[in-house]
């Protein structure tokens, strides 16, 4: 075998090799799984191409496991996958149609397996290794894709304008390949992306979505956002991230480029968390930037409150990239409202209330929150950047005081607004919030302890300036 493999993935190919043999059906292990274990990258997910019916290696397959799984299959597409223990197999004829996933063109003609390798997406996904007797287990590379994986190079077989144009999804692909791998495009292939950037809007936000999120789980997420950027893909399937990008100069002051800036954020934060939702509050922290930006004369530039901006654009993003609308989408959204909230707190007299009043609105997420604004120091200059972390230790440090002496994180008050309802036979309404928002703020403050009695006293007293009187 020319790639290293385990007892139990050596067991399965002689399966597979045997299966074959009695079909008669020259077949080959490919893709993904190849290219991954030459890498030395963990995988579990097998393809394996077939000269022949793969729906019916499946099945041959499946009967000689024991114990003998599922087989299911996709008559329309030719293609079949079982489980077998800890793996995905997924059987496939070999094929002179490119391979595209649920192609909306789905007769496919057989091919030789030089026919398939080649409509595949890049030289390092195209190595196959044989099953058959004749020479199992010998790497068979017709375009030189274990050199590229060597030279870590992402190169399509064919000419790259045919390979995208029977699948443009590959161009963010490349780009997936290149941010994950730490390998280059090289300059023709990338070109080809530049020039057919446009031919991404015929692909659905879901496959687009699934590689964007492959890159921004990816350990350096700025190499594939670049190139987005870069090749113009970016400007197509997500614009505001492009709003984020250049200097302004006037008056001989520029501001901070906010997409390299951002950039530079998520990857710091990839140092700190492989979280996918704190990795995009990382890439939106900012998003309120450009449309808060001005000029203000003698002072500078200015971003004023760009974090409730940014806060409010996150659920049409969301909604835009079909990411989930709910519990991840508030998280994203909370961080971004919040995101200068530590920072500023190093700039004033730390009170016990501001501290408070982040341990009340971060809640649960308030190592998240802090993990980001870490990220989101990113100055060149040292003694900035030295004065900031110190500062920010502090802010940690009290954080800890406060919580353990008030443990006002996940902290309810006292007083319900179906209490108030009740005290004073109110319906549901303003009144009822007023009340419950001033006893709240009174705590928060450190006007009043946070007990019962304190605070019920309190409301009675809010209560008579507001003309309530108690019916109970
Ligand atoms: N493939 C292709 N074009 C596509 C998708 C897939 O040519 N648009 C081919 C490639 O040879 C690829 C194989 O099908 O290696 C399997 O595809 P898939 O499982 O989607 O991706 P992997 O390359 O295995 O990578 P990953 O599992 O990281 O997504």
């Amino acid at each position: 075998m020319q790639i290293p493999c385990t007892t139990r993935e050596k067991e399965l190919f002689d399966r597979v090799a045997l299966a074959a043999r009695q079909l008669g059906v020259p077949c080959y292990l490919i893709g993904g799984f190849v290219r991954d274990k030459l890498l030395n990258r963990n995988t579990k997910d097998m393809d394996i191409v077939c000269v022949g019916d793969g729906i019916a290696l499946a099945h041959k397959v499946a009967a000689l496991l024991d114990p003998s799984p599922k087989v299911n299959f996709f008559k329309t597409y030719g293609t079949a996958q079982i489980r077998h223990k800890d793996l995905e197999i997924e059987f496939v004829g070999a094929r002179k149609e490119s391979y595209r996933q649920h192609s909306r063109n789905p007769e496919v003609e057989p091919g030789s397996l030089e026919d398939d390798q080649l409509r595949r997406d890049f030289t390092i996904n195209a190595l196959a290794i044989s099953l058959n007797e004749a020479d199992f287990g010998t790497l068979l590379d017709p375009f030189n894709g274990r050199q590229d994986m060597a030279d870590k190079l992402i190169r399509t077989p064919l000419n790259p304008v045919q390979t995208f144009s029977d699948d443009p999804l590959r161009m963010m692909r490349a780009i997936r390949f290149a941010s994950q791998l730490h390998f280059t495009i090289v300059p023709e292939t990338l070109q080809a992306i530049r020039e057919n950037a446009d031919r991404i809007k015929i692909i659905t936000q879901e496959r687009i979505t699934d590689e964007l999120n492959k890159i921004m789980l990816s350990s350096k997420p700025s190499i594939g956002l670049d190139l987005l950027y870069q090749t113009g893909l970016l400007k197509i399937i997500f614009p505001q991230m492009v709003d984020l990008a250049g200097v302004e100069m006037q008056e001989g002051k520029g501001h901070k480029d906010n997409f390299y800036h951002t950039l530079q954020v998520i990857d710091n934060i990839s140092r700190n968390t492989k979280d996918l939702w704190l990795r995009w509050a990382a890439l939106l922290h900012d998003i309120g930037k450009p449309a808060t930006k001005r000029f203000e004369e003698g002072h500078g530039w200015t971003f004023h409150g760009h974090d409730a901006v940014g806060g409010k654009m996150v659920p049409r993003i969301f909604a835009r990239l079909k990411l989930p609308q709910h519990d991840k989408m508030k998280f994203v959204r909370k961080l971004v409202e919040l995101h200068l909230r530590p920072i500023s707190l190093t700039k004033e007299n730390i009170t016990d209330s501001a501290i408070r009043r982040l341990l009340f609105d971060a809640g649960d997420d308030l190592e998240a929150l802090m993990l980001l604004c870490d990220a989101d120091i990113t100055s060149k200059n040292k003694a900035k950047v030295k004065r900031y972390l110190e500062n920010f230790e502090m802010v940690r440090q009290r954080l800890k005081e406060v919580e353990e002496s008030d443990r006002i994180r996940n902290w309810q008050p006292p007083i319900t607004g179906e209490m108030i309802m009740e005290i004073f036979a109110l319906k549901p309404g303003r009144m009822v919030g007023d009340l419950k928002s001033a006893i709240r703020e009174a705590i928060l403050d450190g006007e009043i302890p946070n007990s019962y009695e304190a605070a019920y006293q309190y409301m009675l007293q809010k209560a008579k300036e507001l003309d309530l009187t108690p019916v109970k």
